[in-house]
């Protein structure tokens, strides 16, 4: 009794706390206590002033029915009445109170815990007497197939229910008597690696392995508890498994299942991975599914792998592998090559040349009709027959080449291609794919003139260097301004280097300029060949005709009027001067210039006359009329004897003096004869002389008419060119027809003194022949000769 007392000492672990809440006591008490009850447990502080109440001990159900628990009054110590067994109760929650006998509390409660300390008193057992378990061939050594259960009743996490495994025997013991192996703690049924290696060669199917169970762990001591494992060595089933092909996009209900695994041994779940990462899974029947559809293009095979695992994710063997491959279908249409920048074909490349080559990609399987692509010309579109097409286009390859027609500079082509997959056949995809087309500019077009043949141009001698001659234009086919660059040069007729030609880089006008003096002498024409050439080389035939243009250039001679000694001529005349007379003389001023043919241009008074070449003035008939004092102005025309438009003028004042005295002349009568044709009215009416008091020096004058016939008045003229000379056979004008062209009166007076000779010509007013109708009349006219 006291060493029970001291012993209960050591549990007693008081506590101080406020009396309003005593705190909770603990007491442990030993399983299955050998020794005398009531055993006292602790002390309780009960008050000793209130002594005429009473003590109740609550708490878990039906302990204090049982009276198990109870507190001595006199003492005040809580004592168990019976021996406490753990496995029944481990821990009593007790409340003790005292109450007076209304049920007041006088006191508490006091909560006390009560624990029951374990003792082995409990034996380990399996789960099973006798456990059947399949082992399937090609389990790995070491990998627990199976997993025994035992349990202990003693408490957890003590020696006294730490339990052990151990194989008392194997039976048969073949091919070796330790082919398995069991992990002492877990109980986790493994081959041995020897198992392993001989369990091929081992015929028996069969093996019945004892195996104990041992509590208190390591220790020797301990209960213990046996059982039987029948081991059925099973067929392995964890074959390879053939590749699955699986169509894209197929539309069945997912999961979809497309395999099946089986591991034939022990508890087994499955594990499943993709490589890469898919839509696969494996349930626990080892049925491997696909949980959604696929796109081959988005991935077209997956390496599956599955595991057999034990219940502690244990592989039992290599995992088997699963080839999943993605079967096309034709859900890709080919795609065009994005449309790039316009393809250059110089103009007048031959069929054939190479233009583009498309090629469209299409996603689908590769070598499948589903990415059989063929092209189709779309547009331009396809002429018949084969002569009329701009472009070609192969089928198969896609390249498309030029055709037979020709296409022009300039022109921009969209080339429209349909690509087609499957083939082309029907149910295909297709794209429309573009390439525009650009046909470049060739120099192939020389340049040629507007015209070639220019209007001869009349240029004068003194034309300063620098003038313009002509403007010469050239036109060019070609479109591209570098192709339409022309060069000029004179190619022939300037070897002098009298011309150049002047233009601008990019004109087609070219001018020719004068860069030299001209000289008629030296070249009285000038016939200049001007070519044109394109800058940039030709291509193709050269130049035609067209590139080459004439141009002749006349020299105008330019020669300086003729001068006169003198701007203007004066003279004094008497009034008396008799016709004849020399006046003076008119001259060049340079003696030695080209001759001169002198006339008078409007001697309306008949009085004067000129000598055509020596520019003698003199009377041409007796001044009758004329007043002393007087003023008579005739004008002197000078021609070049060579170039008749060349001519001056100069005036010729004649101023009239007193006459001097003279002798009165004496008048034969002369009768009126006919020149020329017998006939009166056609020829030349001869008259004179008269009778004229005023005459001079006594010479008679003859008058010369054409008769009244008008044919003959029309054409022709009468016309003295000697006027009336003294003394001077031939007299003024001999032999020449000064006055040829212009008209003279039909009717001309002229005159011949006795012993003078008077010569007549007479010429074809418009014909271009001077016709003399007789060379002398002398002998006519005076009978002098
Ligand atoms: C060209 O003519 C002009 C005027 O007629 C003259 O002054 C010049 O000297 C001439 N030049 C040559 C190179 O003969
Ligand atoms: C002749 O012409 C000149 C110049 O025109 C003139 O001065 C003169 O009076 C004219 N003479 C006669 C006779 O008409």
């Amino acid at each position: 009794m006291v060493a029970a007392w001291l012993w209960l000492l050591c549990f007693l672990v008081p506590q101080a706390l406020p009396r309003a809440q005593p705190a909770e006591l603990y007491v442990e008490v030993p399983e299955n206590y050998g020794g005398n009850f009531p055993l006292y447990l602790t002390k309780l502080l009960l008050p000793r002033e209130e002594t005429e109440g009473q003590i109740v001990v609550s708490g878990d159900a039906g302990v204090a029915g049982e009276g198990l628990f109870a507190v001595d009054p006199e003492s005040g110590f809580l004592l168990v009445t019976r021996a406490l067994d753990r496995e029944e109760q481990a821990e009593y929650q007790l409340q003790v109170t005292l109450e007076t006998e209304n049920r007041r509390v006088l006191w508490g409660p006091q909560p006390v815990r009560v624990r029951v300390k374990d003792e082995n008193d409990q034996v380990p057992h399996f789960s099973q007497a006798t456990y059947k378990v399949h082992l399937s061939r090609g389990t790995r050594p070491g990998v627990p197939f199976f997993f025994l259960e035992a349990s202990d009743g003693d408490e957890p996490g003590t020696t006294n229910s730490d339990l052990r495994f151990h194989i008392l025997n194997q039976a048969p013991a073949q091919p070796a008597s330790d082919m398995f192996q069991l992990e002492p703690r877990l109980g986790a049924l493994a081959l041995s690696p020897e198992g392993s290696t001989s369990l091929e060669k081992a015929l028996e199917g069969y093996y019945q392995l004892l195996v104990q169970v041992k509590d208190m762990g390591d220790q020797a001591s301990g209960h213990q508890a046996t059982a039987t494992i029948d081991v059925s060595i099973v067929e392995n089933t964890w074959v390879p498994l053939d590749p699955v092909h699986l169509a894209e996009n197929l539309q069945v209900p997912y999961p979809h299942h497309i395999a099946q695994v089986h591991w034939n041994g022990g508890d087994v779940h499955y594990h499943l991975e993709s490589q890469p990462q898919g839509p696969f899974d494996v349930d626990t029947e080892g049925k491997l599914y696909v949980t959604q559809e696929l796109d081959r293009e988005a991935q077209a095979e997956y390496l599956l792998q599955v595991w057999a695992q034990n219940t502690h994710s244990e592989d039992y063997a290599a995992p088997l592998e699963l080839q999943v491959v993605v079967t096309d279908e034709n859900d890709n249409a080919p795609i065009c090559p994005p449309r790039g920048p316009s393809v250059s074909i110089p103009e007048l490349s031959p069929p054939g040349t190479k233009v583009a080559k498309i090629s469209a990609e299409d996603a689908d399987a590769p070598s499948s009709p589903n990415s059989h692509v063929v092209y189709q010309l779309l547009s331009p579109e396809p002429e018949e027959p084969a002569e009329l097409r701009a472009f070609e286009l192969d089928s198969t390859s896609g390249s498309v080449t030029l055709g037979a027609a020709q296409l022009q500079a300039g022109q921009n082509i969209l080339l429209q291609v349909l690509a087609m997959d499957l083939g082309g056949t029907d149910g295909g995809l297709s794209s429309t794919c573009e390439i525009p087309v650009t046909i470049t500019d060739i120099n192939d077009h020389a340049p040629e003139f507007t015209t070639s043949q220019i209007e001869p141009v009349s240029l004068p001698e003194d034309a300063e260097p620098g003038t313009l001659v002509t403007t010469l234009t050239a036109t060019d086919a070609d479109l591209e301004p570098a192709f339409r660059l022309m060069d000029f040069a004179i190619e022939a007729g300037d070897e002098e280097g009298t011309f150049s030609l002047d233009w601008e880089p990019d004109s087609a006008h070219v001018q020719l300029r004068l860069l030299k003096n001209l000289s008629y002498e030296a070249a009285p024409s000038h016939k200049l060949v001007v070519v044109v050439r394109n800058v940039e080389e030709l291509v193709g035939p050269g130049p035609g005709p067209g590139a080459t243009a004439t141009v002749t250039v006349l020299v105008e001679r330019v020669v300086p009027p003729p001068q006169l000694d003198r701007e203007s001529y004066e003279a004094s005349v008497p009034i008396s001067t008799p016709a004849g007379s020399l006046l003076l003389t008119v001259q060049p001023s340079d003696p030695l210039s080209s001759p001169l043919r002198f006339s008078l241009v409007n001697d309306s008074e008949g009085w004067l006359c000129i000598k055509e070449i020596s520019g003698e003035v003199h009377t041409a008939r007796p001044l009758q009329g004329a007043q002393p004092g007087d003023m008579y102005t005739v004008l002197i025309e000078a021609q070049d004897a060579d170039e008749p438009t060349l001519s001056t003028s100069a005036t010729l004042v004649i101023h009239f003096l007193k006459a001097l005295p003279a002798p009165t002349p004496t008048l034969a009568p002369v009768p009126s004869r006919h020149l020329c044709t017998p006939r009166q009215d056609h020829g030349v009416v001869v008259s004179g002389p008269r009778e004229d008091p005023d005459r001079a020096g006594g010479h008679g004058p003859f008058s010369f008419a054409l008769g009244p016939n008008p044919t003959v008045q029309r054409d022709w003229r009468l016309r003295a060119l000697n006027g009336v000379c003294r003394g001077k056979p031939g007299g003024c004008g001999q032999g020449r027809g000064g006055a040829f062209g212009s008209r003279t009166p039909s009717h001309h007076e002229g005159g011949a003194g006795p012993g003078g000779s008077s010569l007549v010509t007479l010429i074809a007013a418009y014909g271009p022949n001077r016709v003399p109708c007789l060379p002398h009349l002398g002998p006519a006219l005076g009978g002098a000769s």
